[in-house]
């Protein structure tokens, strides 16, 4: 017994070493380097707050079948120090949990810090309070910015050695991303943006994570961070020194959705010809920009007018099923990929024209290792062309992969798998809506928070609330002309941004939302005003803070004025420098309606009385989930705009009534893809349906609140199953 746990202990210690001297990671000019071994790697981006910790598994089970190596993510900020000093790493935020299952389904992790991300989420990531910080100037050499940036990263970087992530701690973790896509800022600003670039490449790899560290979209990314391309296409991509690999790190599968747009889609023969196109021209690291994109849940979808939604028509789709046949046509591909992985990381490629707009790109050893693409880059005739002692045809706009030179295992244009489109069917649940209006605000003698100015609103809210009550009163002389001939005056106001709900006297005068290039609006109407003193109330909205743009920070959201009143016997009468009071939020917020517990803080009506049709309602029901696993949404079809919780967790925000504006003609596959060429639900509501993950329910009892806006029917939600 003795003598076995000698020779146990002896071999724990001695693999224990040369583990501990193999486990590394490099590069060289080929491709990133694995414990000694060039790898060509596919990789994709799953965000793990937009999905939940029980979705993990399964969808890392799908991407390790699709034939991915790697999954990335970025690290949000925000979500995990939404104060000061805070943390936060819990549920969805639970990081570790989430790499560590990536490495239980036997996959790499490229961990992209940032913490700038950018990502469609509120802010880039960064925490609404960094915005305070007393003379803070974002993603520049600013010493506040710098210090709280290297705070946060060595944070997350230490928490990644507690728990023995990097790859060379036996973890997966095989490389990250500090900032993102800083090279055209820094191109902007100059000098200043130049000396931050090298500060956070030295701040990054001072921290020794024994891993390389890559900046996207920066060509002057300093020694011994790799610089790595991200767009639709990257075969021409060449990093800034020619011994580091050529790497994408952001291969957008689709585009994201916002909320008046029409949903934009990839076809996968363009996805894939893209990919081969890139491995072909010496690229060894393809990341999908999203693998799963999930959803934005709460408040977490940036400005502007970022959807809930953030499908991204990526392989696996919002609801956690393969979006076919773009998962399985990639998955093919990959394979395909994969038995060139010898050749690929042995040579370099040598390229001959086979004809116009013909190409092979040849990987030999001059042994029996050998690997060809065979490419035909003409957008609309299809090619027969020799190559060795076959003919290969090859569609237009397409790739073929023969793995030993010889035969034709792939074609990115031939899609052999089926395009089964998931759709929603109904469930047989059923709701018995409850209401609440809410009454508008007003201004008052004891409002606390008065001014002579209107304020932007960020600064006011900290977004703790979407939502922001600028009130005053307007008195009106008896003498006034319009009370006589009925010429009611127009009340004018300009606002920054995103929406605004005007209120008169009580009743709402109208609704006015920006666009995504224009988010300032301007409400002009005529307005119902009485003799002596009138209530004006506008309640600004805003719609997620930017995430991208030079200094975001300092762009303003609200009514920023000028508030006037044109028509009266003195002509134009300016509101903006009298007396504002401001509100923070709901009512219905301050009281958390949207829980469990703060729902029996009002009175609701129902039966006959159930509100239809009315600004400022919040409605509830219980309703028991569906038998099965399928994946569940609201049909939220017959609603205007707002939010949704579900047992207190918040599915996000709804917006149902922005219609989706666009062109979506036909869509050819073949030619150079951009975000505006396929499109589809032109005219309908840009996203009707919201995913309501499984875990979040029980098998009964479960409490919907929805916050509605605008004024909707909610008899039409219905509860639908994904299939
Ligand atoms: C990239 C950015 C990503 C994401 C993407 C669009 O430029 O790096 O974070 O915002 O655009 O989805």
């Amino acid at each position: 017994m003795r003598k076995e746990f000698n020779l146990l202990g002896l071999m724990l210690l001695l693999c224990f070493w040369v583990c501990a001297v193999t486990a590394s990671v490099t590069y060289d000019h080929k491709t990133i380097v694995i414990d000694g071994q060039r790898r060509i790697l596919i990789s994709g981006s799953i965000h793990y707050p937009r999905s939940t910790p029980e979705m993990w598994p399964a969808l890392f089970q799908k991407a390790k079948e699709g034939g991915l190596d790697v999954i990335q993510t970025y690290v949000f900020w925000n979500g995990h120090e939404p104060s000061p000093g805070k943390y936060y790493f819990e549920d969805r935020f639970d990081l570790v949990k989430f790499i560590k299952l990536a490495q239980q389904a036997g996959l790499y992790v490229h961990l992209r810090i940032g913490p700038y991300v950018c990502a469609e989420w509120n802010f880039g990531g960064f925490p609404v309070w960094l915005k305070y910080v007393p003379g803070i100037s974002f993603r520049t050499d600013n010493e506040p910015f710098k210090a709280a940036m290297q705070k946060f990263t060595t944070k997350i970087v230490s928490m990644m050695k507690a728990e023995n992530l990097f790859q060379n701690q036996g973890g997966p973790i095989i490389m990250s991303q500090i900032e993102n896509e800083y090279g055209p800022v820094e191109w902007n600003i100059g000098a200043p943006g130049k000396a931050y670039t090298n500060w956070a490449a030295q701040m990054a790899v001072g921290l020794d994570t024994g891993v390389p560290w890559d900046m996207c979209k920066q060509e002057d990314a300093p020694d011994p961070v790799i610089d790595t391309c991200n767009g639709y296409y990257c075969e021409n991509f060449t990093p800034n020194k020619n011994y580091k690999p050529k790497m994408w790190t952001e291969n957008w599968s689709g585009w994201y959705t916002d909320f008046g747009n029409a949903i934009c889609y990839r076809p996968v023969e363009d996805l894939a010809y893209s990919v081969a196109r890139f491995i072909q021209n010496r690229g060894s690291f393809v990341n999908y920009y999203m693998y799963h994109g999930g959803t934005n849940f709460g408040r977490t979808s940036s400005g502007l007018f970022i959807a809930t939604s953030y499908d991204y028509d990526a392989p696996i789709d919002e609801y956690g099923l393969t979006n076919e046949p773009k998962w399985s046509h990639l998955r093919d591909l990959h394979k395909a990929i994969k038995q060139c992985e010898p050749a690929l990381v042995s040579v370099d490629p040598t390229i001959t024209s086979l004809g116009n707009k013909l190409e092979a790109h040849v990987y030999s050893t001059g042994t029996s290792v050998c690997a060809a693409f065979l490419a035909n880059y003409d957008t609309k005739s299809a090619a027969t062309v020799t190559f060795g002692n076959g003919k290969y045809d090859l569609p237009p706009w397409s790739v073929s992969i023969l793995p030993d030179c010889k035969t034709d295992v792939f074609n990115t244009a031939k899609v052999g798998a089926q395009s089964s489109q998931k759709t929603m069917i109904s469930t047989n649940s059923t709701f018995d809506w409850q209401s609440y209006i809410e009454e508008p605000a007003f201004s008052s003698e004891d409002d606390s928070i008065t001014a002579e100015a209107l304020w932007e609103q960020i600064n006011v809210t900290r977004d703790s609330s979407d939502y922001l009550w600028y009130l005053t009163d307007v008195n009106i002389s008896p003498n006034e002309d319009f009370i006589k001939n009925g010429q009611y005056p127009i009340l004018n106001v300009m606002s920054a941004g995103h929406v605004l709900h005007v209120f008169v006297n009580g009743q709402l005068s109208g609704t006015v939302y920006g666009v995504l290039d224009n988010p300032k609006l301007t409400f002009s109407n005529s307005v119902n005003l009485t003799v002596g003193n009138n209530k004006i109330s506008l309640l600004s909205v805003a719609v997620g803070l930017p995430n991208v743009g030079l200094h975001f920070e300092t762009w303003n959201v609200g009514v920023l004025g000028p508030v006037t009143l044109k028509g009266l016997n003195e002509g134009t009468r300016d509101l903006s420098w009298q007396k504002w009071s401001y509100k923070v939020g709901l009512k219905g917020e301050s009281l958390s309606l949207h829980t469990i517990t703060g729902g029996s803080s009002v009175d609701w009506t129902q039966g006959s009385l159930l509100a239809k049709k009315q600004p400022l309602t919040w409605y509830k029901a219980t309703f028991n989930a569906p038998a099965g696993n399928d994946p569940l949404g609201l049909d939220m079809s017959s609603m205007g705009k707002g939010e949704i919780w579900v047992n207190d967790q918040s599915i996000g925000r709804h917006w149902p009534g922005y219609i989706a504006h666009g062109s979506c003609g036909d869509c050819d596959y073949a030619g150079t893809f951009t975000n505006t060429k396929c499109r589809t639900n032109c005219g309908n509501p840009t996203q009707t349906w919201y995913h309501i993950p499984r875990s979040w329910l029980n098998p009964t009892g479960n409490v919907l609140v929805v916050l509605e806006e605008w004024g909707g029917d909610p008899s039409g939600i219905s509860l639908l199953k994904r299939i």
